[in-house]
């Protein structure tokens, strides 16, 4: 059994962080790429704006419209103004950004920090101040910036991201900025001053394992995350179909604890009531949102019976637990020991169950998550009542 000592070490407090004002929590909202790749247009984009809203999801919080590779075609030849797809996107990206405004939501768009895209449409590098300008004219909110084809260069990964986070600055209009290297570079470790998110992974494929060794790997880096700038392990893939709902709701749990972004990457227009239950639970929302912003972390592993214990702290002093068991064909009882929380055995302590949005009663010493399936969690919120 390995024992992590629960000290949250803030390692970012003497790192200043991007100064545009956002980022304040891990950004909520909805990604084109997760279930659409590149079959998109402005009618998807305008529907799901609309579905945002009927379905609740932005009342959740839910309010980046981000669009993702493929929306672009080309330079213009002589001003080199980047010009949206044509055929997918006729009335043009203003319109669209404006539509998405006009139901209350805020509107994203993807570059690419080398000559192309992944998809091969047209990079940023070396056109930073006139793509940021004219994204700044149609009011874009936020931006995604990716890693492609960006060999060889003239500089460095960290340099390319500064670019065009200068050229964003110089525009006037605070925009998100959503560093997309996959962790190449470590830039949890000096992407603070850079931007306001960095995914720390390859990108998230919908399967069991694979969300958990991107979850994995982002828990390494926990004590960087502060507000302003957060881990991003990649987008959910909650509502996509390749987990069950037991391991969608253990992905949902274990991204709000990590203070992931949490960017919906399915069909929005067609949700199911299961995914729009997973995704909007106002209090595993809240431990994700909380304004203190400090990643949750593994703090206990029991690697022969196959459970872990994840806790973080939020800003009423309470501590946001999951008790996880990642055993495949066992249900198992998941012990979290108050000393694993920083607190002492002797410690009164109340649980709540957040899923079940219920009260669970005052336990000493420890409490026992009883009959948590194979894949299943059980998500707590854990308040000091007194210590003896
Ligand atoms: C640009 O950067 C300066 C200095 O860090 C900051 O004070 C200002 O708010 C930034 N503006 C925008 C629009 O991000
Ligand atoms: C827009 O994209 C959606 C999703 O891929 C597709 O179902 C629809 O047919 C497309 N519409 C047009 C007009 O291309
Ligand atoms: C690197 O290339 C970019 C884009 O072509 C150019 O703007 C920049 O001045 C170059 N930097 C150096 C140090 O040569
Ligand atoms: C809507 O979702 C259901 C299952 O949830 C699926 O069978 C159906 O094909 C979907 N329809 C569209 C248009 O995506
Ligand atoms: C792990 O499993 C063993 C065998 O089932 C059991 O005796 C032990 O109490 C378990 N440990 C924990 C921490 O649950
Ligand atoms: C849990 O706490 C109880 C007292 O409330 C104690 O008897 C028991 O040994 C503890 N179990 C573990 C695994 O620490």
């Amino acid at each position: 059994m390995f024992f992590f000592s629960f000290v949250f070490l803030s390692l970012v407090s003497i790192i200043s962080s991007l100064d545009n004002g956002l980022g304040k929590t891990p950004q909520m909202g909805w990604n084109s790429w997760n279930h659409f790749g590149c079959r998109i247009n402005e009618t998807v984009i305008r529907e799901t704006a609309d579905a945002l809203i009927s379905t609740g999801l932005a009342k959740a919080g839910y309010t980046y419209v981000n669009v993702d590779d493929c929306w672009a075609s080309a330079r213009d030849s002589t001003t080199k103004f980047i010009q949206p797809d044509p055929s997918t996107f006729p009335s043009g990206m203003a319109a669209l950004a404006d539509y998405v405004h006009s139901r209350g939501l805020l509107f994203g768009l993807y570059s690419d920090a080398g000559y192309e895209t992944c998809a091969g449409r047209p990079g940023s590098f070396g056109y930073e101040d006139i793509d940021a300008h004219v994204y700044a004219q149609w009011k874009v909110d936020y931006l995604k910036y990716d890693n492609c084809n960006s060999r060889p260069t003239n500089c460095t990964i960290k340099e390319r991201y500064e670019r065009m986070r200068d050229a964003l600055n110089r525009t006037g209009r605070p925009i998100f900025y959503s560093a997309c290297e996959w962790g190449e570079m470590l830039p949890a470790l000096w992407f603070r001053s850079v931007a306001n998110s960095w995914r720390t992974t390859g990108d998230i494929v919908d399967t069991w394992l694979l969300m958990l060794l991107n979850i994995d790997i982002n828990n390494l880096f926990w004590s960087f995350a502060a507000p302003h700038g957060f881990n991003d392990p990649d987008m959910l893939e909650i509502g996509n179909g390749g987990m069950t709902y037991n391991e969608y709701r253990t992905h949902m749990s274990l991204w709000s604890i990590a203070k992931a972004p949490l960017l919906i990457g399915c069909d929005v227009r067609n949700i199911s009531k299961e995914s729009l239950e997973l995704l909007t639970n106002p209090e595993v929302i809240a431990v994700n949102q909380d304004p203190l912003g400090l990643q949750g972390k593994k703090v206990r592993i029991d690697p022969y019976n196959g459970t872990e214990v994840w806790a973080g702290p939020l800003v009423d002093g309470s501590m946001a637990v999951v008790a996880f068991n990642r055993n495949n064909d066992m249900s198992q009882a998941v012990v979290v020991s108050f000393s694993d929380l920083g607190w002492k055995t002797t410690s009164q302590v109340k649980v709540r169950d957040l899923w079940a949005r219920q009260d669970l009663g005052q336990f000493q010493c420890n409490y026992t998550a009883l009959n948590i399936e194979p894949h299943g969690v059980q998500m707590l919120k854990m308040t000091l009542i007194a210590s003896e």
